[in-house]
């Protein structure tokens, strides 16, 4: 089988390109990915030899590109998207030609090719926020409202992807899924920014009174949810993917990471409010449990001591990323291409 993976050099991207090529070894998996400053080939070094895999530079928002990626692929996952919440405040613009635009291109062409299926990767934050303590949960029939543009971003897509089912019959599948953490986060993001600034000797900025809640994710647990969803999952269908059970605040979150490095809990600085800061994640996984066998393999308090210790012993990759090194790494390794 030959597989199409957009945004396989971003952080989930990446672990889903290891994941498949670790339990599907006989399959080819083409990595198209822009390389915006989220993208990293490093993430890939340990795959970028192998036979089965290639790697296409080019934008979703490209027919022509985009086209000539998609041939001879059977199965296509869709991950290239702008991510990150505080960067669609400052900036709506890309989010809107790479979510919502290059999730069409991607779309025509899957169209044309005749994919057998198309997964599209998708957020909890389409449904926009709970109360907090509600004990409330988004699941498939949650309606959409989402209250930011990464989010309205990212809800345009997932309309686009339902609207090529029901119109020209492209077997699709989109999951919706909580906050992902793990290995190769680019630390912008809570987790990995927490983790790597404490190990800085620098503080951990904490949004507004830190009682937001996120569901977490471990992302190998995303990456085998896919494969389900793949294998498994009914075309046309929707599936809410999470990683907890109960609520855990960001201020607990912090004080947890703050535990596992052996820091202390001065590090923790509160900062201005994100402006439509949603309040509280939380999702019903019951439809995959059920469909699809999916459940979390360890508990997040493992989880994340593991993630804790990648970044312990990965201390060169983030350092790169920090200090914008590991663009060099594309032109050393591919030239001008
Ligand atoms: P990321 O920002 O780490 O990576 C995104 C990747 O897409 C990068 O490699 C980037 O270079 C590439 N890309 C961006 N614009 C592109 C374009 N125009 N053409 C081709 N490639 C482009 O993101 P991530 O955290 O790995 O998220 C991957 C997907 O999962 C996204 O669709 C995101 O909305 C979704 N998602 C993420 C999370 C999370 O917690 N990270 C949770 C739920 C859903
Ligand atoms: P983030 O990792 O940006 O993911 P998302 O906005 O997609 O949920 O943020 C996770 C939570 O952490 C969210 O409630 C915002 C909060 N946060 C902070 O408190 N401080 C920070 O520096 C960052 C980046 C996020």
């Amino acid at each position: 089988m030959k597989i199409l993976v957009t945004g396989g050099a971003g952080f989930i991207g990446s672990n889903f390109i290891h994941y498949w090529l670790q339990h599907h070894a006989s399959d080819r998996v083409v990595n198209f990915d822009k390389l915006t400053y989220a993208g990293n080939l490093e993430n890939l070094k340990a795959v970028e030899k192998n036979p089965h895999y290639q790697f296409v530079r080019g934008d979703i928002g490209d027919p022509e590109g985009v086209a000539k990626a998609m041939s001879g692929v059977d199965v296509v996952v869709h991950f290239a998207a702008e991510s990150h919440v505080d960067r669609s405040i400052l900036g709506a613009t890309p989010f809107v030609l790479t979510n919502v635009v290059g999730t069409q291109v991607v779309l025509d062409a899957a169209l044309k090719a005749k994919v057998q299926r198309f997964h599209h990767v998708s957020t909890d934050e389409v449904f926009g926020q709970l109360p907090l303590g509600s004990g409330e949960a988004f699941n498939e029939e949650t309606p959409y409202n989402p209250r930011n543009p990464y989010s309205a971003s990212k809800a345009g897509s997932d309309h686009l992807v339902r609207a090529y089912h029901a119109t020209h019959g492209l077997p699709v599948t989109i999951s919706n899924t909580a906050n992902n953490y793990g290995p190769y986060q680019f630390p912008e993001k809570l987790i990995p920014l927490a983790i790597t600034n404490l190990m800085e000797g620098k503080p951990v900025p904490v949004y507004g009174d830190g009682k937001y809640v996120r569901d977490w994710l471990y992302v190998t647990d995303h990456c085998r949810a896919i494969d389900l969803m793949l294998s498994k999952g009914k075309v046309g269908e929707t599936y809410c993917i999470g990683g907890l059970t109960q609520d855990v605040n960001n201020l607990t979150l912090v004080k947890k990471i703050i535990a596992l490095l052996g820091k202390d809990e001065s590090a923790i600085t509160f900062v201005k409010d994100r402006p439509g800061h949603d309040r509280r994640y939380a999702i019903d996984w019951s439809k995959a449990k059920r469909e699809l066998g999916y459940q979390p393999k360890h508990s997040f308090d493992e989880y994340l001591e593991s993630t804790v210790h990648w970044y312990q012993e990965n201390q060169d990759w983030w350092q790169r990323v920090k200090s914008g090194a590991y663009q060099q790494y594309y032109r050393e390794q591919y030239g001008n291409r």
